[in-house]
């Protein structure tokens, strides 16, 4: 695994341009493009960059298949959704056909049977080959959390599955989540971390002892693959790097 790089833009404005130039520069160099979209505010900016110009004109979106690395268990139409965020400021913006969307089923009630479709469905798309995403997007709380891999739950040992539904006692509610392993077959895995809220955590994940139960973040260590961090200087406060 390659050393974590990690990049300190000026704000959140700049933190969400640098990723739209690295969406696009690596899309550019895929035949097929693969990614796993993260879910919260953070990306908002991003996404809303990439449907408009240039981005909206220089990306081939025919040739890009989406996904999200987690979702809330809500229905896609629900404000909380991650599917919804990103349909409404990109998805329905750009002409990605709808067969290159995969959304996470977390409407379904039945939690584990919504986690194994959405595996099912990641399992196909890739065969024979097993999953490996050209990108994934992660966000992370001001807990250490990526994903909807929450300190002390149960999904951060899961390692023989794609995806899981996982409790979230602070919230009282259920996610589904891709597992650590997953996200670790990654080709380029790009944190996007912004606001002095997450200097902390920041700090721990990247510069602390290695606690992945309490920082799930450390998990995140691609295998073969390339992680790279686009922090704000507001979330880059407590680090120690010069
Ligand atoms: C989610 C995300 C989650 C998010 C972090 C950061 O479903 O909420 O996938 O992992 O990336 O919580 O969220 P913000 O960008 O809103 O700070």
């Amino acid at each position: 695994m390659a050393a974590p790089g990690i990049e300190v833009c000026r704000d959140a404005d700049h933190l969400a341009r640098a990723a739209a130039e690295r969406f696009s520069d690596l899309h550019s160099i895929a035949d097929r493009f693969t990614v796993a979209l993260s879910g919260g505010s953070t990306p908002r900016r991003l996404f809303t960059l990439l449907a408009g110009p240039p981005f909206s004109e220089s990306i081939d979106w025919e040739k890009i298949y989406f996904f999200w690395g987690d979702e809330r268990c809500v229905p896609p139409d629900h404000p909380d959704s991650n599917y919804r965020m990103a349909s409404e400021t990109l998805l329905s913006k750009v002409p990605v056909p709808e067969r290159n969307i995969h959304r996470i089923p977390a409407e379904d009630p039945d939690h584990q049977r919504a986690a194994e479709s959405y595996s099912e469905t990641i399992s196909r798309f890739f065969a024979p080959s097993p999953p490996r995403f050209d990108l994934v997007l992660l966000g992370m709380g001001a807990d250490g959390h990526t994903a909807s891999l929450f300190p002390d739950t149960t999904a951060l040992t899961v390692t023989d599955r794609i995806a899981v539904p996982n409790y979230v006692p602070k919230f009282d509610a259920w996610r589904i989540t891709l597992t650590a392993p997953v996200i670790n077959t990654a080709k380029q895995v790009i944190f996007l971390v912004s606001g002095a809220d997450k200097a902390p955590a920041l700090h721990e994940v990247i510069e602390g002892h290695h606690d992945p139960r309490m920082y799930p973040s450390q998990l995140i260590a691609p295998s073969d693959g390339n992680l790279t961090w686009l922090i704000d200087q507001d979330a880059a406060g407590q680090l120690t790097l010069k």
